[in-house]
């Protein structure tokens, strides 16, 4: 069931060009998603590695997370030793300090913003990268569901540690048949 069947994650490219320009505007937390939700099966390696976060990410939907880390992927590389892209690559981000990447030019505010990368601290981030950085480099609006934060916040820590050396697998859309 792992063939073809893969969501593209090459959306987003354009995006990153125009800068996303969409109003920064935020909305209140929405609702959790509906119970009928289809689940998505993770790998036994993934598991573990969500394992280590804390609820609600813990529960995350990773093929969501995935989907809408396609235009994260646009400006960040994500593998150990990618370098730099637009923006720092994000290997290890999870309990490092902001702004410590190696080998790349923060902007003043984030290089001064001293927080810890955690679930929550990355969950507002993306969720308005403005209001946590005034200035910042990140030509991003945010994500305004809190759901999709959720999971893209999961997803992002299944890629960017990986306990053994196999490649992070791609996640299986649960709600597609076999054939497309
Ligand atoms: C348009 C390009 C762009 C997009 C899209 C984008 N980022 Fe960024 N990101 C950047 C830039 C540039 C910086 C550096 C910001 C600065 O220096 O102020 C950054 C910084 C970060 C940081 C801080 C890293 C550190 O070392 O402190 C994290 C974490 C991050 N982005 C995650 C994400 C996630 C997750 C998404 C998707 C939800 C995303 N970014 C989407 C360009 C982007």
């Amino acid at each position: 069931m792992y063939t073809g069947l893969w969501l593209s994650l090459g959306l987003g490219s354009a995006c990153a060009v125009s800068g996303c320009s969409k109003p920064a505007a935020r909305v209140e937390r929405p609702p959790p998603a509906p119970a009928t939700a289809a689940v998505v099966r993770p790998t036994p390696e993934q598991q573990a590695i969500l394992a280590t976060l804390p609820s609600p990410y813990r529960e995350a939907d990773l093929f969501n997370g995935q989907a809408k880390f396609a235009l994260c992927k646009s400006c960040h590389t994500v593998a150990p030793g990618a370098g730099a892209a637009f923006g720092p690559n994000l290997w290890g981000v999870f309990g490092r300090r902001s702004g410590a990447a190696s080998g790349y030019v923060y902007s003043q505010g984030l290089k001064s913003l001293g927080v810890t990368w955690t679930a929550e601290t990355l969950d507002s981030w993306i969720a308005n990268p403005r209001a946590v950085v005034p200035g910042t480099k990140m030509a991003y609006a945010g994500l305004e569901d809190a759901r999709d934060r959720v999971d893209v916040v999961a997803y992002l820590k299944t890629v960017t540690m990986r306990p053994s050396k196999q490649k992070t697998p791609r996640v299986a859309d649960p709600r597609r048949p076999a054939s497309h």
